[in-house]
């Protein structure tokens, strides 16, 4: 879509749009106007995005807005995809993966959390505690308890219940959109202008034990730069692994792409690379610090949520099949 396009129907969809296109200063950087504050988040997850939504709108930091929202959904055990109730592996482990980003570029992540549902505070732990960027496992679940955090079971009786269902077959097929529920990654830009994002994920529904995604991994599950925005992914992890995506499109937004044409091929550069394409979703959601905001699947059916201004709406992502 060109840029004009994108434009003329994100200002009639009622997204904020400051400027239609960065001009370049002497470090080849786009020269970004300061956003209102924003926050949008992957699928249609309106009481975490209304949760950051509402801080931001009172002047909370952008790093401590992500936190909270994405944690609305690690905690609704409906959601089997992300924190508590998310489906196990097929041995029955649940493990998370999360990790958070601050606008000075600081990271933290933990993989194979399995006591603690708030996988995306472990991670902040982590980038605030400690001099690491990712802990795993044993380390992380240790990490978890000498932080404060206390020990919980995450496999509920309805995935516990899903789970033995499973069992009977064993057969391993991830469902395309996942009734439209995925890994949670969310931006948000505060009243200072300031960036920050978080993606917090059980992962692949009976996945093998020790499978890892994209989500805790700084470049392709999430990735943002202060002077230019940020980018994050649902999906098949391994697809959105392969490309790096949201480093890609940050790079791309940089060079001077507007979000949805960063989305876009970044998108392409899976479909390209993936000749099995048609089989799974992979979905971006972009921002770059005007406000300005792009989306882009393989599949028909991800959406994204675009709080700001006091209104929480959700908008269908355009896609590639
Ligand atoms: N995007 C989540 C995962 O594949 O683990």
């Amino acid at each position: 879509m060109k840029r004009r396009q994108f434009i003329k129907n994100t200002s009639l969809s009622g997204i904020g749009v400051a400027a239609a296109s960065p001009f370049m200063n002497y470090l080849n950087l786009p020269i970004m106007q300061k956003s209102e504050p924003v926050c949008i988040a992957t699928w249609n997850f309106p009481n975490a995005s209304r949760k950051a939504g509402e801080m931001l709108s009172t002047g909370a930091l952008a790093l401590d807005a992500v936190e909270q929202g994405v944690m609305v959904e690690e905690a609704d055990i409906r959601n089997t995809t992300v924190g508590r109730g998310g489906a196990p592996d097929r041995e029955g482990n649940v493990t998370l993966d999360a990790c958070i980003m601050a606008p000075n570029g600081d990271a933290g992540a933990v993989v194979y959390l399995k006591n603690n549902t708030h996988a995306v505070s472990v991670a902040r732990k982590v980038m605030e505690e400690t001099p690491h960027v990712i802990l795993a496992g044993e380390g992380a679940d240790r990490f978890a308890l000498e932080q404060g955090f206390e020990k919980e079971e995450l496999l509920t009786t309805n995935s516990e219940k899903a789970y033995k269902e499973w069992l009977k077959t064993k057969e391993y097929k991830p469902i395309i959109n996942i009734e439209n529920h995925d890994t949670i990654g969310m931006l948000c830009i505060d009243s200072k202008g300031d960036i920050a994002g978080a993606c917090t994920s059980s992962g692949l529904s009976y996945k093998m034990n020790g499978r890892v995604g994209d989500s805790p991994i700084i470049g392709s599950g999430l990735f943002l730069d202060n002077e230019v925005g940020g980018a994050v992914a649902t999906g098949m992890g391994e697809a959105i692994l392969k490309s790096v995506g949201s480093f890609l499109i940050v790079e791309l937004m940089r060079q001077g792409k507007s979000p949805q044409e960063a989305c876009e091929i970044a998108i392409l550069r899976i479909v390209k690379q993936n000749p099995n394409y048609k089989d799974f979703q992979a979905a971006f959601i972009a921002i770059n610090k005007n406000g300005e905001v792009g989306s882009y699947c393989i599949q028909k059916g991800f959406s994204y949520m675009d709080f700001r201004n006091g209104e929480n709406k959700n908008f269908p992502s355009k896609y590639y099949i």
